[in-house]
């Protein structure tokens, strides 16, 4: 695999998966964006990314709820690099919500799920087609699993799902890929921010790894991996495509 000079702008850099894939890339020479609104958390994980192979990356400090800041990334990413390679939708987060909730925790979810990689993805993809680039959205297991107290959750990742194949037929033919990768249940800080408690979220996992057939779930690490190979040019033959990674939650 081979990133030497490919910029990459991942959003959701400071934790979780988008740590992990940034600092893998990293590994590979890649010039990264990385994308989050906490600024300290970024910075660490810059220092991290400078250690490796000496490339300083570039730091946006976005909320991707917001327009103004959505037009920075990019702004910011050519001003800075020039160009784009690869675009990494990461940034995302779940709700626990149903109808009994009303509307608002589906406008949250559809906003930050699908709402914003669609932007970002319109607003990148001229830079993309220049440099025959590609796409990498993460979804999740809960695009095809209707989830308990999920709902909004589900349907935004559903929709994203959908995205994914709809831009992959839209930009196939300007030589630019767009693929998903959609893992169960994986180590990160997503079950904390879901706001369960810590005693509650240690259960749950315990419980979403005795569900899986394989016994466990993912670390952060394994999900980056594919990503990563899904926005490298072994991948060069794939795309619209959907990449499952979730210890077998998903079978019957
Ligand atoms: N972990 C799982 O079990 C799991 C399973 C299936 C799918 N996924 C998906 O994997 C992706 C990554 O999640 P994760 O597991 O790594 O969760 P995480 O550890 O909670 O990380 C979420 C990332 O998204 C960023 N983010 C959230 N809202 C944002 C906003 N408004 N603007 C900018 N950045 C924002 C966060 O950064 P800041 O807080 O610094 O802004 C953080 O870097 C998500 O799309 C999630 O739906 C996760």
């Amino acid at each position: 695999m081979d990133f030497k000079d490919k910029v990459i702008i991942i959003t959701g850099a400071s934790v979780g998966i988008g740590e992990a894939t940034a600092l893998k890339l990293a590994a590979y020479s890649a010039k990264l964006v990385l994308v989050a609104r906490n600024e300290e958390k970024l910075k660490q994980v810059a220092s991290k990314i400078e250690k490796c192979k000496g490339i300083k990356p570039l730091i946006v400090k976005a909320d991707l709820e917001k327009d103004e800041d959505v037009k920075k990334i990019v702004e910011k990413t050519i001003e800075c690099f020039g160009k784009i390679d690869v675009l990494i939708n990461n940034a995302g987060a779940g709700m626990i919500a149903g109808l009994k909730d009303g509307i608002l925790p589906y406008e949250k979810m559809m906003r930050l799920n699908i709402r914003c990689p669609y932007f970002l993805t319109s607003l990148v993809s001229p830079y993309l087609i220049k440099s025959k680039g590609n796409v990498v959205n993460i979804s999740s297991v809960a695009s095809t699993k209707a989830v308990i107290n999920l709902m909004p959750y589900c349907i935004s990742k559903a929709a994203l799902d959908m995205f994914t194949k709809c831009a992959a037929k839209e930009l196939a033919m300007h030589g630019v890929r767009v693929n998903s990768v959609n893992p169960g249940p994986t180590v990160s800080e997503f079950h904390d921010r879901l706001g369960l408690g810590a005693k509650e979220t240690e259960k749950l996992m315990k419980e979403r790894a005795e569900e899986s057939p394989l016994k466990k779930i993912a670390k952060a690490e394994e999900v980056a991996d594919l990503i990563m190979y899904l926005a490298s040019d072994m991948a060069c033959s794939i795309t619209g495509s959907v990449y499952v990674i979730d210890n077998g939650f998903l079978l019957p």
